[in-house]
């Protein structure tokens, strides 16, 4: 596409200063007359979001209200109840990080809590993850860790990270739902690395779970320091607003009051029901007229920010576990989506902004600039007479949007003035809303995940088929083949392959009991398999 011209740049900027936000849409190859044909949709999408937050039942698959709006406005709630909880738990939230602090809640050997550890998930960790690294400094009040995964080896590298701090490390539980695998096993993990310290979890530990869930339970019986609710009408991937990103923020004594506020600040800006006046409502739009409203470009996210690197994937999850749906609405087959991947800029353009470049046409980039490089009070450095890095950031940012344009490609720019807690909820915030009106727009539920579910079940089976396998090859009393472990397990032909990697998977961690004879010929689907003594 050619460059636009400043007429055409002025007509598509949005820039709120109250807000510190520019967004810059003019170089999206928007169809003729693009505004005017969506008008219908995009009033019929404000009012979908406007009795979202009232209350209606926006996740009709799942049944319930989708509220994380409230969460920074909680006079909003339709429910006093809604209302009353959300208030107390902030308090609740304030109250113990206070507490940790001061050292009133302390561990059970040392005077106080220096480290947090987070175990969660997917919804349950990207947004803690994306504002540690975003807003975290040395002189943070405690030095926070995650499990994010049900990797043995990821595991013992955080336990390694957190070496002799183990007696001084609070862990936080994060499940909305309570029962996710990867994050029990994270749990027990770090469990028993407080018993073999000849500790007790239970005092170290405090869970932010729905109430009565399997999670919930576990830490009421076990005596957790605390509990924290979720409730269902906030989803995983809308949640760091909620306790499960405001606990640990405040625990490391992260500005939670900033994030809200930016987060509340955005929300105003973004119901207005105009389209050009709408920064959500344009980025919705820019992504409908860039993939034709099905998908058919990526999303590269481009912040030039180390910090803001983690944002790429926190979005990733956001745009691709909400739009992401097989069926509309109407329960059509639509296939629908939007691929988001990125990392950082200027990095990038060492990387795959070659492709980008020269490459297949098949995404549209979103640049996020921060206008303020460096923090005022940090000392300027000049790389050559009047020239900082971050006049060299600012250049490799407006210099590749240029390359891009120059070789026809789309792309989006985000402005703000400075990286805060408040722009950083501005931004949550932001994607947050332009995700809920572009679901609408294309007749998708962004509040479920019924892909995500299905996996939870399949890893389960894969599971459950292990331990009958095990049993199998423990109980033969001689080595057996692939075809009898099959036909003893009842697993089915279309599951030998499944069975196969079982056994290799068993034969590899001696733990198990499980070894393997090869078969002469080298062939791994003649392999034997036999208990080991
Ligand atoms: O956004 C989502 O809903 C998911 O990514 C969940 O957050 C993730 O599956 C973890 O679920 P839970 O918080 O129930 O452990």
């Amino acid at each position: 596409m050619p460059t636009p011209s400043f007429a055409a740049f002025r007509a598509h900027l949005f820039h709120d200063a109250a807000l510190g936000l520019s967004v810059d849409v003019s170089r999206i190859a928007w169809p003729a007359d693009f505004f005017a044909a969506m008008e219908e949709q995009a009033q019929a999408a404000f009012r979908h979001m406007a009795a979202l937050e009232a209350g209606s039942v926006a996740n009709p698959d799942e049944g319930r209200q989708v509220g994380h709006y409230w969460l920074r406005a909680p006079e909003l709630a339709p429910a006093p109840a809604q209302r009353a909880a959300i208030e107390s738990t902030l308090a609740q939230v304030r109250a113990f990080a206070h507490a940790v602090h001061a050292g009133r809640i302390r561990p059970q050997r040392a005077p106080k809590f220096t480290d947090v550890l987070v175990v969660g998930i997917g919804g349950s960790a990207l947004g803690p993850q994306l504002a540690t690294a975003c807003l975290g400094t040395p002189a943070d009040r405690m030095r926070v860790h995650f499990f994010d995964n049900t990797d043995p080896d990821g595991i013992d590298q955080v336990l390694d990270g957190i070496g002799d701090a183990l007696p001084r490390t609070l862990v936080v539980v994060v499940s909305k739902s309570g029962g996710t695998q990867e994050t029990r096993n994270g749990m027990l993990e770090v469990r028993a690395a407080f018993e073999s310290a000849g500790l007790s979890f239970a005092r170290h530990a405090a869970a932010v779970t729905g109430v009565g869930s399997q999670l919930d339970r576990y830490a009421q019986g076990e005596g957790f320091l605390a509990r924290f609710p979720m409730w269902d009408w906030v989803g995983g991937r809308t949640s760091e607003l909620s306790a499960v990103g405001l606990l640990p923020a405040a625990l490391q004594g992260l500005d939670i009051d900033g994030m809200l506020a930016g987060a509340r600040a955005m929300d105003a800006a973004t119901r207005v029901p105009a389209a050009r006046q709408n920064p959500a409502m344009l980025l919705a739009l820019a992504w409908h007229a860039a993939t034709g409203g099905a998908g058919r470009r990526d999303m590269v996210v481009l912040p030039y920010r180390d910090r803001l690197q983690l944002f790429s994937k926190y979005l990733q999850q956001l745009v691709m576990e909400s739009l992401g749906k097989r069926h509309d609405l109407q329960g059509r087959e639509v296939f629908q989506g939007l691929a988001v991947y990125g990392n950082k800029g200027s990095t990038d353009q060492h990387a795959y902004v070659q492709q980008l470049r020269d490459g297949i046409d098949n995404f549209f980039v979103t640049f996020i600039e921060v206008l303020e490089t460096r923090a005022p009070e940090r000392t300027v450095v000049e790389v050559e007479p009047g020239v900082t890095s971050g006049d060299y950031l600012f250049g490799f940012l407006r210099g590749t949007r240029r390359a891009l344009t120059d070789s026809g490609r789309q792309s989006i720019t985000l402005t703000l003035d400075r990286l805060d807690a408040a722009s950083l909820g501005m931004l949550i915030a932001l994607f947050e809303r332009a995700v809920g009106l572009y679901a609408h727009l294309v007749g998708v539920n962004a509040y479920h995940q019924p892909g995500v579910e299905a996996g939870k079940k399949a890893a389960q089976a894969v599971v459950a088929l292990q331990q009958i396998v095990h049993a199998t090859v423990q109980a033969a009393g001689r080595s057996l083949g692939l075809a009898d472990i099959v036909r003893a397990v009842g697993a089915g032909d279309d599951n030998q392959e499944t069975v196969l990697a079982i056994l290799r998977h068993l034969a590899a961690h001696p733990d198990k009991g499980v070894a393997c004879e090869p078969h002469v010929s080298g062939d791994l689907c003649e392999a034997r398999w036999v208990a080991r003594r």
